[in-house]
């Protein structure tokens, strides 16, 4: 994947940088990203959009991976900002990533977070639901301060890496249904808003998907909605953002198409509607999350205990798990490794590596096919840069990993690791008096 490489000494390397040399100097486990791959997953996207001549946003979706650092190098890429909470919202403000590129996404937006929305002046709020429509008029309003939007509707598709579904009705806890007036009313209850400006939809139709056709067809049955809104009231639609979802290769099992290929589809399918409804071409939005970071994470641990079960199997045991990586025990995500130190060498074992965490469940590789391990060995798991530290938690009171970005030989600290200190910081001593 992107800049890895094996160097002299058998190593893995990243960016030019030696993940050995990294786990010896930042300790495990690890997280390290590869910031060329980053770079070029961005420009791809971006620049799929120029060549074709459509206007767009490519959003980045901060919940595959966020930090001060990553927002400043979606900054430096020109990508717009999905943030879905709060604290994505004030992380990125803090980072400096320009308010006016950031969207806001939500299913349960407090008053709070939309008034921190409104003082940041961002971009886009992009509407889920009826109650939230009522706390925007009241906010705007009493703060005269105009707010463009999207809605978000349900066209029900719902696609699921190689297929999709569609229903009459979709059953999701996101959104304006499209296909039971649910969205129309939507629309007559924000389209004449003195400080509400409704720019277009959006939709969402599920992650990691690796065919075009869902992406299509949700595009196709949003374009008629507008039309029929263009016809019936003169909506001029300036926006239609379709979502993240592109698939990456985590496996060889997993096929992707190049990331462009969905855009290209996409913009046909949209140009297509334009012109058969004779309709002004929209900017074309995007919220791609795990492929811009997915496969540009790498994660280390050290090896330690080892376990045999007589003919059934071997079990090497590392130093994070589902604390930092809860792909596998929820969704039954499979990866690939590599023992960092060795990667020259023959993969002849097959190891189940196993996380540190009590809970039977968590393993993060059945079954691995790996070099030949021993304790106090560097394992290299791949393509965990998507939902892995984003989703990370404290249990077992385990300090979540540090995050380091690499880049041309360069190495940085981008997320500390957490302490013993930092577990305790929000505990407080116990004061209420015993009773009798
Ligand atoms: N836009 C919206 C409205 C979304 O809900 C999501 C993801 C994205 C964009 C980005 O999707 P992506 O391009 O990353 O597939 N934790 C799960 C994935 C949850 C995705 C949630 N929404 C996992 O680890 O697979």
């Amino acid at each position: 994947y992107g800049t890895q490489n094996i160097n002299e000494n058998g190593h893995l390397t990243i960016g030019g940088v030696d993940t050995v040399e990294l786990a010896n100097s930042y300790g495990t486990p690890l997280f390290v990203y590869d910031l060329e791959l980053v770079r070029t997953r961005a420009r791809g996207f971006i620049e799929t959009f120029q060549k074709l001549g459509v206007k767009a946003e490519v959003a980045y979706a901060s919940k595959a991976f966020s930090c001060v650092a990553m927002y400043q190098v979606a900054q430096e890429e020109n990508l717009s900002l999905d943030v879905v909470s709060g604290g994505e919202l004030y992380t990125a403000i803090k980072s400096g990533f320009p308010a006016e590129r950031i969207h806001f996404h939500g299913n349960n937006k407090s008053y709070a977070e939309l008034e921190l929305a409104f003082d940041t002046k961002i971009g886009c709020i992009v509407v889920d639901n009826f109650y939230e429509i009522a706390l925007l008029k009241e906010i705007s309003e009493a703060k005269q301060q105009p707010m463009r939007i999207l809605l978000r509707v349900t066209p029900g598709v719902e696609a699921h890496t190689h297929d999709f579904i569609t229903t009459g009705q979709a059953d999701s806890k996101f959104g304006f249904d499209l296909n039971n007036g649910q969205a129309d009313e939507a629309f007559q209850k924000v389209s004449d808003h003195e400080y509400l400006q409704l720019l277009g939809l959006h939709c969402h139709i599920g992650s990691q998907i690796f065919e075009t056709d869902g992406f299509s067809l949700a595009a196709e049955k949003l374009m008629q909605k507008i039309g029929e809104w263009n016809e019936k009231f003169n909506f001029q639609c300036t926006v239609l953002n379709l979502g993240g979802g592109f698939g990456i290769r985590y496996t060889e099992e997993d096929r992707p198409l190049e990331p462009q290929v969905y855009v290209e589809e996409m913009i046909k399918t949209v140009q297509a509607y334009c012109a058969q409804l004779n309709l002004t071409m929209p900017e074309i939005w995007i919220e791609p999350g795990r492929s811009l970071v997915g496969d540009a994470g790498t994660s280390l641990y050290t090896v330690g205990s080892r376990k045999t079960v007589p003919n059934i199997r071997e079990y090497i045991a590392v130093d994070g798990g589902m604390s930092d990586n809860i792909r596998p025990a929820l969704y039954d995500a499979k990866y690939e490794a590599v023992i960092a130190n060795k990667a020259n060498d023959e993969k002849v074992s097959t190891y189940t590596v196993a996380g540190k965490l009590c809970e039977s469940g968590d393993k993060l590789i059945v079954d691995a096919p790996l070099q030949s391990a021993e304790s106090g060995d560097i394992l290299a798991i791949f393509c965990t840069g998507a939902y892995g530290y984003s989703m990370a938690s404290n249990y077992n009171r385990v300090p979540r990993p540090a995050v380091v970005f690499v880049e041309s030989g360069q190495h940085q600290l981008a997320i500390k690791r957490e302490s013993y200190e930092d577990i305790v910081q929000n505990d407080l001593p116990l004061t209420i008096q015993k009773g009798e």
